[in-house]
């Protein structure tokens, strides 16, 4: 899209509207690169994430806020916005950005509905500013090497794919179960909260528009009917604790994972925060026992308009939290578990392996979350360098869940006209 680029020779200002976990990765971008991106105001409501944030960055006393609406009341001289809030607080912040003329770099997903993904969209080529959407998938080296080797037209044509988004039982029960995105109302169904990147990254690979689909998935265990009998309402008060492959002590205070999100105030230890959110916070409940509606499994049936066929599985009961895909092409399939990538040609039967398991896990989505700033950030500045991943590349994959979601509920085939 076309608008006004900025200035290369002084650093991109940008205002952080949500300083938690999404946005300090994004923010060690203008740790690396000061010279290219400056954070100059911080919008938080926790004090201290808020404090934290803006001192890490030297952002003054006075630009620093808790309330959106009182930053965009009297806001800073900013270039761009980065909204990391949670996703039920996208659309408002991004559309009054949007009207105030700033450029937006914006979390998934967009917004809770296909509508307000649309006012987004249009509301940003109406201002003529960029909105990005931060399909992080596209920028890792590993599912960029998969787009590479069908776009090379080696393989041929697809026919057909797999893909798994195996979620892992760990992330599952602190996210989707007990956590943030545990209800669809409050943030989105978790097929638009955790698989709008896989969806974005298979219409990317397919290039082909999506025709019909069909879904199925329910919220099958993590309900009361469920609890073993000895359980409680929380983890600490439970008699089956110490077999429960779900237990939140287990999680949070033996094996020490996805910790990073309880902020520990100044003058206390993790361990007193843990014990406090055991037995009074959301995390100390009990699987059976919280007030979760999104599913726990869901399989996405879909026909694109060039008769592709993809067949995508979003899976909380496993063990692993990766995305294995199978590919299959006219001469050849490719076939990825994240950890490596298998190439194999039908004609004379090789394989080749790329190997990616040093990247796997590692920081920063391998990687990929930095890029994608600086691809913002180039964007910005250069006009002969498009962004991957604007609010218009996106939308489509948006709509793809919201009326998966639609199929899933109603039982129907949703055919969807252009
Ligand atoms: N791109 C990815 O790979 C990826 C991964 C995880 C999460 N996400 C998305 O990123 C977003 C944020 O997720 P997160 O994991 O960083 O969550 P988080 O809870 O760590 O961060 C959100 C922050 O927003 C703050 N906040 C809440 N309401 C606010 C308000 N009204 N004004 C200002 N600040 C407010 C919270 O205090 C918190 O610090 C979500 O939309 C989520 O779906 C994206």
């Amino acid at each position: 899209m076309d608008f006004q680029r900025l200035p290369d020779n002084r650093p991109i200002r940008i205002v952080v509207i949500g300083a938690g976990n999404r946005a300090h990765k994004y923010l060690e971008y203008a740790r690396r690169h000061p010279e290219r991106l400056q954070p100059v105001a911080i919008v938080e409501s926790n004090d201290l994430r808020r404090n934290e944030t803006a001192d890490r960055f030297n952002v003054a006393e006075s630009s620093r806020y808790s309330d959106y609406n009182d930053f965009f009341a009297r806001p800073v001289t900013a270039d761009a916005v980065l909204i990391a809030t949670p996703e039920n607080i996208h659309f408002d912040p991004c559309m009054k950005a949007l009207d105030a003329g700033y450029h937006v770099l914006l979390e998934k997903p967009i917004a809770q509905n296909y509508e307000e993904c649309q006012a987004i969209a249009r509301r940003a080529r109406e201002r003529g500013v960029l909105v990005g959407i931060c399909h992080v998938l596209r920028y890792h080296p590993y599912f960029a090497k998969m787009k590479e080797i069908v776009a090379s037209g080696d393989l041929g044509k697809i026919i057909s794919i797999n893909h798994v988004s195996a979620v892992g039982i760990d992330r599952a029960t602190h996210c989707y179960v007990r956590g943030l995105w545990r209800r669809a109302e409050m943030t989105n169904p978790m097929l638009l909260a955790k698989c709008c990147h896989d969806i974005d990254f298979l219409l990317w690979i397919t290039g082909s528009p999506c025709h019909k689909i069909s879904s199925f998935g329910s919220l099958r265990w993590f309900r009361a009917a469920n609890a073993p009998e000895g359980s409680a309402k929380r983890c600490i008060d439970c008699l089956v604790e110490k077999e429960c492959p779900y237990s939140a002590l287990d999680l949070y205070c033996n094996r020490r994972d996805w910790i990073s999100n309880f902020d520990v105030p100044q003058g206390h230890t993790l361990d007193e925060v843990l014990a406090k959110e055991l037995r009074e916070g959301p995390y100390g409940r009990c699987v059976y026992h919280c007030d979760n509606n999104v599913v726990d499994h869901q399989v996405v049936a879909m026909e694109l308009a060039d008769e592709t066929t993809i067949s995508l599985s979003m899976d909380i009961f496993t063990q692993e939290d990766c995305r294995r895909t199978h590919i299959r092409m006219t001469h050849g399939e490719i076939f990825g578990d994240e950890k490596s990538l298998h190439v194999r040609r039908f004609r004379n039967g090789t394989e080749e392996i790329c190997n990616f398991e040093k990247l796997a896990g590692s920081p920063f989505h391998a990687g990929a979350d930095l890029q994608l700033v600086e691809d913002f950030v180039d964007a910005l500045t250069r006009s002969d360098h498009p962004f991957l991943t604007t609010v218009e590349e996106s939308i489509e994959s948006h709509r793809i869940c919201f009326e998966a979601e639609r199929s899933r509920l109603s039982g129907t085939t949703i055919w969807l006209q252009y």
